[in-house]
């Protein structure tokens, strides 16, 4: 199976702590907002141009954030281009019992094409994960598929490293390692990343 293959395929990766968070200020020009009532129209249109196949509904929207809609105003977030378009998003969400903890949980972070390249998923990341701490929590996680590279790269700085526990993990880290040599992965191997080192 190759990489491409695996684009239905989740993996999970967590950080432990939320020290030393990497700060990327945004470039000039770029703003962050938050999330406002009557949101999810812009949010739907941001991942349906973001993501590889274009089909995204707005039921989706209410399928992800549904449950807790409120928790939008201080934990979602659009970046903001110079032209005043919103043209990424990201979520600082939560997760209440992923393996018997509470975990913050990046997600659904998306960039439209034409904004890509430069480094600014790096400044979202700086922006939710502050969020994180500012809201108590400890820990983060979140789930990607192995053919999202960039965003891959883009956690893997943000010290993020694989779940192993999870299944099928050995085999999709391993071809994630041959395209994106990274120092985090180095000598991965089905060692529990949720076990004390
Ligand atoms: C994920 C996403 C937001 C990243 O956008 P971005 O910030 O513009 O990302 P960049 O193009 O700057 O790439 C991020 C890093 O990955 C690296 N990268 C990108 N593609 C790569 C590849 N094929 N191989 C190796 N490295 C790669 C870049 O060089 C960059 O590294 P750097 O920070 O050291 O320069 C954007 O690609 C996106 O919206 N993708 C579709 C939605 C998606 O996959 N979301 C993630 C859901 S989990």
């Amino acid at each position: 199976m190759s990489l491409a293959d695996m684009k239905r395929f989740d993996v999970v990766m967590v950080r432990q702590n939320l020290v030393e968070i990497p700060s990327y200020p945004l470039p000039a020009g770029y703003r962050m907002r938050s999330h406002r009532q009557g949101d999810g129209a812009t949010w739907v249109r941001i991942q349906r141009f973001s993501q590889p196949d274009r089909t995204f509904t707005e039921a989706k929207f209410d399928d992800v954030f549904g449950a807790d809609l409120p928790a939008l105003r201080r934990r979602g977030f659009f970046l903001v281009a110079p032209d005043g378009r919103d043209v990424g998003t990201i979520t600082a969400w939560y997760d209440r019992n992923y393996r018997g903890k509470p975990w913050g949980r990046i997600h659904w972070l998306a960039i439209v094409p034409q904004h890509r390249g430069k480094r600014l998923s790096k400044s979202m990341m700086t922006v939710a994960m502050n969020r994180f701490r500012s809201l108590g929590h400890c820990r983060a996680l979140l789930g990607t598929q192995p053919p999202r590279i960039a965003a891959i790269k883009t956690y893997l700085d943000f010290g993020f490293v694989p779940d192993m526990n999870v299944h099928g993990a050995a085999r999709a880290w391993r071809l994630i390692r041959e395209v994106l040599p990274h120092p985090a992965l180095e000598g991965l191997s089905g060692r529990a990343s949720l076990e004390p080192a």
